[in-house]
């Protein structure tokens, strides 16, 4: 009894754009956070699509988000990495802000690469380290299986950051790279947290806090895509006034080691 949903023909033709500008079917999708974007190498052989050209995505620019689609071969693999989120916290809806996954899906890909910058909770993490998210926490009161917006909403996520995947990164990791492994605790925004939210999300299991990236998770896995989940940490929470400005300068800096990271695993996802 699937009804045909208002955006699904225009995501459809945002597809067909896409396998025509790659070649062939998109393999794996990726969501570049804030600052990944200028770090992917030239050995991504990419063609760009501006978000206005593709009529299924909605954007609204943020500094560090350049808002088009970078489509084509990386390490030998047909990628779709979207350069440019939208986040609840600018008023987007779940369905807005998952729209990516769907496309990526509609284009062929059967993981997803999520990527974000995040606060650290973890007081033994440093500015600069990189998670590969293990487990979430959404915590943003919003979820993109409500209503009729998919057939089958009961997902199950006990694996939902994919094990497979995440010990193919770790294979790859070197003590250059600085990688953690810890959970997510994705909230709505756009404020940073208090100290007694801090203190709480610690208690409840969060080495990392954000403002992206779980619904995405929910949906791709309610589309049976596998799931790697990255963060770059950009601050330890509560250690020192959090700026947007350092936020991003820290992305800046981390996101080459993420590229390299990500390009190292493509093979084998
Ligand atoms: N809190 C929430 N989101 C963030 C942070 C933070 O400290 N740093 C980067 N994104």
């Amino acid at each position: 009894m699937t009804e045909f949903k208002p955006g699904d023909r225009a995501i459809a033709n945002d597809a067909a754009t896409i396998r025509d500008a790659a070649g062939g079917a998109i393999e794996i999708g990726i969501v570049l956070g804030s600052g990944l974007a200028p770090a992917l190498g030239a050995s991504f052989t990419r063609t760009a699509i501006p978000y206005a050209r593709l009529g299924s995505l909605p954007f609204s620019p943020l500094p560090g988000h350049r808002g088009e689609a970078l489509v084509g071969t990386w390490n030998g693999r047909r990628v779709l990495a979207f350069s440019g989120r939208v986040h609840l916290y600018q008023g987007f809806t779940p369905a807005h802000v998952t729209t990516a996954v769907r496309l990526a899906k509609a284009a062929g890909a059967s993981s997803m690469i999520l990527t974000n910058a995040a606060g650290a909770l973890d007081p033994a993490y440093v500015a600069g380290d990189l998670m590969l998210i293990a487990d979430h926490l959404n915590l943003t009161g919003h979820n993109p299986l409500l209503g009729d917006a998919v057939e089958q909403p009961f997902v199950d996520m006990a694996d939902a950051y994919a094990a497979r995947l995440r010990a193919i990164v770790r294979r790859h990791a070197t003590d250059a790279h600085r990688l953690r492994e810890g959970v997510y605790a994705g909230l709505l925004g756009p404020n940073y947290e208090t100290p007694a939210e801090a203190r709480y999300l610690r208690t409840i299991g969060g080495d990392a806090v954000g403002m992206s990236t779980v619904l995405e998770t929910i949906l791709a896995r309610c589309l049976d895509m596998e799931v790697l989940g990255f963060s770059l940490v950009t601050n330890v929470v509560g250690a020192a006034e959090t700026t947007h400005e350092e936020v991003m300068a820290t992305a800046a800096q981390s996101a080459p080691r993420l590229a390299d990271l990500i390009e190292k695993t493509l093979p084998e996802v």
